[in-house]
């Protein structure tokens, strides 16, 4: 790389599916790369031990711990120059069944969760002069799916914030851009019931899951020095389920 220190990059929900993907690929390309988790412990020290790769734990749902969060890894790694705001949760029940919680959890998580990173990462990156992130939606936020209506609103909601903060960060040199994964094999598709995935899978051109490495490998390339023109993109990357 042709600066004078190695980006640092931070990616939430970094110790499993996507997210330990994004890590790995990011570390193999060169960038220093840090990974916050939120509940388990376990398994975020086994990831650190795997690969390298320290982990912060906070929530994202929470503004404040965001913010004290990126200061710690900051005050560790130095200015976070790269944001991949992975982590996501479902709590999938149709309308009628849907507890307000439920719509609330997923969309603190979800959606507020890239606000309140974004919020605590921004005014520095443009400050700097250079900044990327990134903020994984879903096919399920541009298709919507029976049973995710907190999900689908939240997913769609990030394509929203990404197309309105790829606006203000332009001038800067900071892109904010989506990916929009297909089903992939982490443990969140894996929670589907084996029935409904069969027909799920049934519909997907390619004949299969993503691997997690499959997104990983799109969000090392929106981050890219050289992809500094795109910013405000939403990339598709669903085994042909959904085009256009
Ligand atoms: N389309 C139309 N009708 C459907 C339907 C569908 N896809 N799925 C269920 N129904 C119907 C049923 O046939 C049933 O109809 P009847 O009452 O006439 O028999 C009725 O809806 C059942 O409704 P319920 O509220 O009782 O639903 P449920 O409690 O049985 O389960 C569900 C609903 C929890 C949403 C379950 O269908 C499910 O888990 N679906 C999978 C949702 C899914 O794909 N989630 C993705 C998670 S992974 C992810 O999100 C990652 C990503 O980004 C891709």
């Amino acid at each position: 790389m042709a600066t004078q220190r190695q980006r640092v990059a931070l990616v939430t929900g970094g110790t499993t599916g996507i997210g330990a993907a994004t890590c790995a690929a990011l570390a193999a390309a060169g960038y220093t790369v840090a990974a916050n988790f939120c509940g388990n412990a376990d398994r975020a020290r086994d990831f650190t031990n795997r690969t390298g790769v320290p982990t912060w734990q906070w929530s994202i749902a929470d503004h404040d711990a965001c913010r004290t969060g990126v200061r710690t890894v900051e005050a560790a790694l130095g200015p976070i120059d790269i944001l991949v705001n992975n982590a996501g949760i479902t709590r999938d029940a149709s309308l009628a069944k849907m507890a307000p919680e439920a719509w609330r959890d997923v969309i603190d998580t979800n959606l507020s969760g890239c606000f309140n990173m974004a919020h605590a990462v921004f005014a520095d990156m443009r400050a700097r002069k250079w900044g990327r992130i990134v903020s994984i939606s879903s096919i399920n936020g541009e298709t919507g799916q029976f049973g995710q209506t907190n999900y689908a609103a939240s997913k769609a909601g990030i394509l929203g914030f990404t197309r309105a903060l790829a606006l203000e960060g332009a001038r800067d040199g900071v892109t904010v851009n989506a990916v929009a994964p297909g089903y992939t094999d982490t443990d969140m598709v894996q929670a589907v019931p084996p029935d409904v995935l069969a027909g799920i899978v049934a519909r997907i051109p390619v004949g299969r899951l993503a691997m997690p490495a499959e997104i990983a490998r799109c969000i090392t390339f929106l981050v890219a020095e050289d992809s500094g023109f795109i910013t405000g993109a939403t990339l598709d990357v669903n085994g042909g389920q959904r085009m256009g």
